[in-house]
């Protein structure tokens, strides 16, 4: 990480997302190693990489749609930011105009059109979900937002570091394997279930299991022996503290985040979050 490694005001993220890191981006940062090269494996919203400062990034994530849209947002820049403002009218702010952009969402073959439409989905649909059904359409319902916000800022931050990023579509294991020394890994994998009987939240097709989750923790711990850092962050629960201090090289730090617990309602509830950092040996 270079010297100026915080910005001074935090950067909100363009997109809405599922576990998003906005809120606690400071905690991560405070725990990051320092590094030439940052690789998110599971990038999301982008909250840690529009608020680190490396000379290089490599951010990627199972989500084709989303990697679809930073990579148009990358290629086509302002061209990007006046198609898309163009959606965000009055008109297609209803029911009606709402589920027929998302059929031509799942639909059109053109990527910008796609890719706008996906900022569209997001700002306009239920709750910034990002869901599909099992024939791999996004099957989200219509939010009635009085005014979805245009992120024009949001966009123009991340064109601003763009040309440091190199965007990927693949599983974490193939991201994390390719890291070499000198870079620092974040990974913000979905959450492990607060309780037994709680779903494991699914983020794409095909979701994150238990397994998937050990197989993170092995290859963290791979990794740090290899030379590079991994932080990773996820809820703390007995599950994932046996899991991440079974690795010797395993750093564990809890920290309370207050989160929303119904999406019908406005109450929050404290949940312990853990940040586990596996550090290489010096
Ligand atoms: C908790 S979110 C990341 C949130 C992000 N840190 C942010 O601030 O918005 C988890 C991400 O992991 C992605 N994901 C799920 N399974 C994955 C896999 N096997 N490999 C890579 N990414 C995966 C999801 O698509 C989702 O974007």
């Amino acid at each position: 990480m270079s010297k100026k490694q915080k910005v001074s005001a935090k950067t909100r993220p363009p997109l809405k997302w599922a576990g998003g890191k906005f809120r606690i981006v400071d905690e991560i940062c405070r725990l990051l190693p320092k590094g030439k090269r940052l690789i998110e494996p599971f990038v999301g919203s982008g909250a840690v990489f529009l608020n680190t400062d490396f000379e290089q990034y490599v951010i990627s994530d199972i989500n084709y749609d989303l990697i679809l849209f930073y990579r148009i947002l990358k290629k086509e820049q302002k061209k990007f930011i006046s198609n898309a403002k163009r959606l965000f009218t009055s008109r297609n702010n209803n029911a009606e105009s709402y589920y027929r952009l998302r059929k031509e969402f799942n639909t059109t073959t053109n990527p910008l059109r796609k890719a706008t439409l996906f900022l569209y989905l997001n700002k306009h649909g239920y709750n910034g979900l990002c869901r599909y059904n099992a024939a791999g359409e996004m099957n989200v319902p219509f939010g009635r937002y009085k005014k979805p916000y245009f992120p024009e800022r949001e966009l123009l931050a991340f064109i601003e570091k763009a040309e440091r990023v190199s965007i990927k579509h693949e599983d974490f294991a193939k991201a994390m394997r390719s890291a070499h020394i000198g870079d620092v890994i974040y990974c913000d994998p979905p959450y492990v279930p607060l309780s037994d009987t709680s779903n494991f939240t699914t983020y794409s097709a095909g979701g994150f299991s238990r397994s998937d989750q050990q197989r993170l923790a092995d290859i963290a711990e791979e990794t740090a022996k290899r030379g590079i850092p991994v932080l990773i962050s996820n809820h703390y629960t007995s599950d994932t503290s046996r899991m991440y201090r079974a690795a010797k090289a395993a750093k564990l730090e809890s920290l309370n985040v207050r989160r929303l617990i119904s999406c019908n309602s406005s109450k929050r509830e404290n949940a312990r979050e853990v940040l586990a950092l596996f550090c290489p040996k010096s």
